[in-house]
């Protein structure tokens, strides 16, 4: 079988982890267990392009049982889980493109890989396979039915690419569904951020000044997490309405020049670009840590940082240490690449349980409905969404209650009142 991974020799350790990862995510493995009797995804091919985690290839396993043919490769160089990928292809028949630090080059010789295998379906994390396609052309393009994408930067691009009339075929935006942002984005990356921060730095939390910038569901997440561990915390936004509400869940709400003077762990979480640059590096305390939680490597100017700096060293494992020419010192976790998956093992597997429940259903539905649909980007049905947090409640073996008929009339009708 066709496949670019570190080691088949890692299999047997990533069969281990994934077995691990099963068990939290029942969700989707209810899910397999009805593709596996019905096979609703017969005949389909699909080119994944996810960070290759445990947690992945629970999906990716799910939607093989569902009769799928798969090609996947990593949606960042610095996130795939070697032992896993390994396992993929030994132990599950499942075509792997992705490697560990892999550099940029490879990185799109994967995607392309991906595309040769002429998908049907795209399956994407930040947007670089649907860009990658419509870089293409011809007919792999032609051959797509729809995709969908896992973050809010890869919905941005592709509201992008259907503004400007160029989107070739349907996408669902699995971000947006509420079982996917909600959880997720706020307590996948707040929990994994924090847990890769701590991993690489071994910081005491309790005291320390910590910046969030962005007040999005995963700069919330964070912020929460961060103060919950006793750290003080200062919000930077640019939305007035986010700022607003930061400043009354009780955080002090700052300027990114206030904020530089002022911090020592700097978080970023804007899916913007140099949110940090050269003005604020220069105004850092001596010894600040700089994280990015955002898809893509941008929101630190990595180049800037580079040009002020005298010297740069690794000092430990992912923490990079860069001497500016003023003699004070700012560390770099994991190349500003996204710190839960580049330090860490990314989100918990519960919380992935929902947003690949999200990803299978929705493929699904791309099968029996893409035809019918324009060629623009969509919510994921409420139906799926509704479905998803169901079944996460019966599985966690939660009870909802029910509205009696008296006030389900009560809740229909205005005719009701004082
Ligand atoms: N994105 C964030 N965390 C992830 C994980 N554990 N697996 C796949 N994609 C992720």
């Amino acid at each position: 079988m066709e496949s670019h991974i570190a080691s088949p020799d890692l299999a047997s350790e990533g069969k281990k982890r994934i077995e691990w990862t099963l068990k939290e995510m029942p969700v989707v493995a209810r899910i397999a267990e009805r593709f596996g009797q019905t096979k609703p995804l017969q005949g389909l091919r699909i080119g994944a392009c996810l960070h290759v985690t445990a947690e992945t290839a629970v999906l990716m396993i799910a939607l093989k049982e569902g009769g799928a043919e798969i090609r996947l490769c990593a949606s960042n160089p610095l996130s795939t889980q070697d032992e896993v990928a390994a396992s993929l292809v030994q132990d599950y028949g499942i075509p792997v493109f992705a490697i560990r630090g892999e550099d940029r080059d490879t990185y799109y010789a994967h995607i392309q890989e991906v595309l040769q295998f002429r998908p049907h379906i795209t399956m994407d994390d930040g947007a670089d396979l649907v860009s990658s396609a419509h870089r293409l052309r011809g007919e792999i393009l032609q051959g797509i039915i729809g995709g969908t994408e896992e973050t809010t930067t890869g919905v941005i691009r592709l509201r992008s690419l259907a503004r400007s009339k160029e989107l070739a075929y349907p996408v669902i935006a699995v971000n947006d569904a509420d079982t996917k942002h909600m959880f997720d984005n706020r307590y996948g990356t707040g929990q994994s951020t924090i847990e890769a921060i701590l991993r690489v730095t071994h910081f005491l939390l309790a005291g320390k000044r910590i910046v969030v910038v962005g007040y999005g569901w995963c700069g919330r997440g964070i912020a929460m997490r961060a103060r919950g561990m006793g750290a003080r915390v200062a919000v930077v936004e640019v939305d007035p309405v986010r700022a607003l509400e930061a400043l009354m869940d009780g955080y002090d709400v700052m300027s990114m020049s206030e904020a530089a003077l002022w911090g020592e762990v700097f978080i970023t979480a804007t899916g913007n670009v140099s949110v940090i640059r050269g003005e604020h590096f220069i105004a850092m305390k001596d010894g600040v840590v700089l994280a990015n939680a955002g898809h893509f490597n941008v929101e630190i100017d990595i180049q800037e940082l580079e040009d002020l700096s005298v010297n740069k060293r690794a000092v430990k494992p992912l923490v990079e240490e860069y001497t500016l020419k003023n003699g004070k010192r700012i560390y770099l976790l994991g190349e500003g690449r996204l710190v839960n998956l580049a330090c860490a093992e990314g989100h918990p597997s519960a919380v992935m349980d929902m947003s690949f429940a999200n990803q299978a259903l929705s493929v699904e539905y791309l099968k029996n409905n893409a035809s019918k649909m324009e060629k623009d980007v969509f919510k994921v049905p409420p139906e799926i969404d509704r479905e998803v947090a169901a079944l996460k409640l019966t599985l966690l073996g939660v009870t909802l209650e029910k509205m009696t008929p008296r006030q389900e009339v009560y809740l229909s009708s205005w005719q009701e009142g004082t």
